[in-house]
């Protein structure tokens, strides 16, 4: 019937309305234009290592590059900061106990760790101010002393699984560096 047609129409565009003013956006994913995190992860060397680490920040989800790039170049600082804890640790207890050429890696490492905090905080610091253009060779740089590092041990490294750590946050603050890079 014409009319039942019609009025049957007319309730799901009434129906449509409703949900377009009720909804939230983010409760309708968007197949097309995935979140800008899962984007770049896409772009990263380890995809589901980069989701579980960015993803770990609350702000992920939502965060345009800016955002995003306080989101991990922090972790790297957090997790580059720790390591090098954990280094003057291990170098204490070892003292006089451990293999000599192990010791003398070990402490190059420290000065490679101080080096990446360095320069993950002049990274923290071009954020504040807005100043986008260094921050490829940055993450760059941080990626090559976790490298320098671990080549210290000539395949002995106790800290592999860190520097891997530091090496793939690393690539996700390159690949977040990059997006400033591209001209519009
Ligand atoms: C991912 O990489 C492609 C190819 O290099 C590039 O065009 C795109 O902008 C990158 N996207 C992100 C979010 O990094
Ligand atoms: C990627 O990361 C996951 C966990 O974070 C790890 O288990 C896996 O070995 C990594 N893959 C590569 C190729 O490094
Ligand atoms: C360092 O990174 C790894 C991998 O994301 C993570 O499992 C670990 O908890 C991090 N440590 C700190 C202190 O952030
Ligand atoms: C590294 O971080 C973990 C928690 O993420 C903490 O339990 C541990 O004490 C830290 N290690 C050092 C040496 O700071």
């Amino acid at each position: 019937m014409a009319i039942s047609g019609s009025l049957r129409l007319s309730i799901f565009f009434i129906s449509c309305l409703i949900a377009t003013f009720l909804c939230p956006s983010s409760a309708i994913p968007d197949v097309n234009s995935p979140e800008l995190a899962t984007q770049v992860c896409k772009n990263t060397t380890n995809f589901s290592f980069c989701q579980a680490a960015v993803y770990s920040d609350p702000r992920a989800p939502k965060a345009d590059r800016y955002l995003l790039s306080y989101v991990v170049f922090g972790l790297a600082y957090r997790n580059a900061t720790n390591t090098s804890n954990y280094i003057d640790i291990l170098l204490k207890s070892m003292n006089g106990h451990a293999d000599p050429e192990i010791m003398e890696a070990m402490k190059k490492c420290q000065g490679d760790y101080m080096e990446a905090i360095k320069t993950l905080s002049e990274a923290l610091t071009d954020l504040d101010s807005e100043t986008f253009d260094g921050l490829v060779e940055l993450a760059t740089d941080v990626e090559n002393s976790a490298h320098d590092c671990e080549a210290g041990f000539n395949g002995k490294s106790p800290i592999s699984e860190k520097n891997q750590n530091l090496i793939q946050l690393s690539n996700i603050c390159y690949v977040v560096s990059e997006l400033y890079t591209v001209s519009e």
